[in-house]
């Protein structure tokens, strides 16, 4: 009864992995840099790209329930082979998948919506958390966070609890073709998010608010193509009702509450903080 966990390296595979060790669950990680990982004891690593899914015969012999991602981190689309991967799964003897989605219904969705396979989908409709990282230099160097749209509103998620439902659906019963649309417990807008990282590490962060263009600019230059661009500045301007509407599914799937920013930033505060 061996679970597989793709993305097992990511913001949310690493909490799927770490609560299924915590539920005492064989659990085999895969990743496409297998020495460069740092998981529990226990957890059997191994080498697998989604993109190529001749390469995933290791990683899926024996194992019963997985939890698959949907997109690939080379131009973050999704991934095309979402019905090699699914096809590969059954006649190794899988039963059981979580799903993480990663916007928008693609390949692996179809696929597993197809597949006769027990499906749970979870949906983090608000940014997760650990975005907040993307801060932390500009934090620590300048004291200053700059973004556009610093009224935007945003549920944000803590990746962990997430990788909770993940684990959750993957080892209890009762969440077989549910689709889990998952935020976190409080609505806040950049300039709020910035406020708390502030109080934690006890400094006045400046929030300078970007243009719309001076954004496309700064993504342009990370090498972001114009596809991306688009998508991210268009939902940062004008977000989905379901990324500002707190929902309580956290709650009702694992019992717990859904992590608070204040939480998340207490238990990366040193990103933010100058050594
Ligand atoms: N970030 C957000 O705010 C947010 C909000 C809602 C939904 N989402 C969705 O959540 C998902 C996770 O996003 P993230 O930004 O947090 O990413 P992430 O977890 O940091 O993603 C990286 C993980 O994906 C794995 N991966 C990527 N391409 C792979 C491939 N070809 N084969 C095997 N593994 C591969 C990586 O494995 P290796 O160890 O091999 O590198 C790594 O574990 C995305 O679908 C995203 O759209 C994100």
């Amino acid at each position: 009864m061996t679970i597989l966990v793709t993305g097992a390296a990511g913001n949310v595979g690493r909490y799927v992995v770490d609560y299924l060790v915590q539920a005492g669950q064989r659990v085999r990680a895969l990743t496409r840099d297998p020495e460069n990982t740092n998981f529990p004891e226990g957890v059997e690593v191994v080498y697998g790209d989604l993109t190529v899914p001749a390469s995933l015969g290791p990683a899926l012999n024996g194992v019963t329930s997985m939890h698959l991602i949907t997109f690939t981190s080379e131009g973050y689309g999704p991934l095309q082979t979402g019905r090699e991967i699914v096809k590969l799964a059954k006649e190794a003897g899988v039963q059981k998948t979580t799903v993480l989605w990663s916007g928008t219904n693609g390949p692996v969705e179809q696929a597993v919506e197809d597949s006769g396979l027990e499906w749970t989908f979870l949906q983090p409709t608000p940014e997760f958390m650990s975005n907040a990282l993307l801060w932390a230099e500009s934090i620590r160097s300048e004291g200053v966070v700059r973004e556009p749209f610093g009224d935007s509103l945003d549920a944000m998620i803590h990746p962990a609890d997430v990788g909770s439902v993940a684990a959750t659906a993957l080892t209890t019963s009762g969440h077989a073709g549910k689709i889990y649309t998952l935020t976190g417990p409080e609505v806040l807008t950049i300039s709020g998010k910035v406020r708390t990282i502030s109080a934690a590490i006890g400094r006045h962060i400046d929030f300078v608010e970007l243009t719309e263009e001076q954004a496309r600019e700064r993504m342009r230059k990370k090498g972001a193509d114009e596809e991306t661009i688009d998508f991210v500045i268009g939902w940062h301007a004008n977000p989905p009702k379901s990324a500002y509407t707190v929902v309580p599914t956290v709650e009702q799937v694992t019992g717990h509450p859904a992590r608070t920013f204040a939480r998340w930033v207490s238990e990366h505060v040193q990103h933010f903080n100058n050594p």
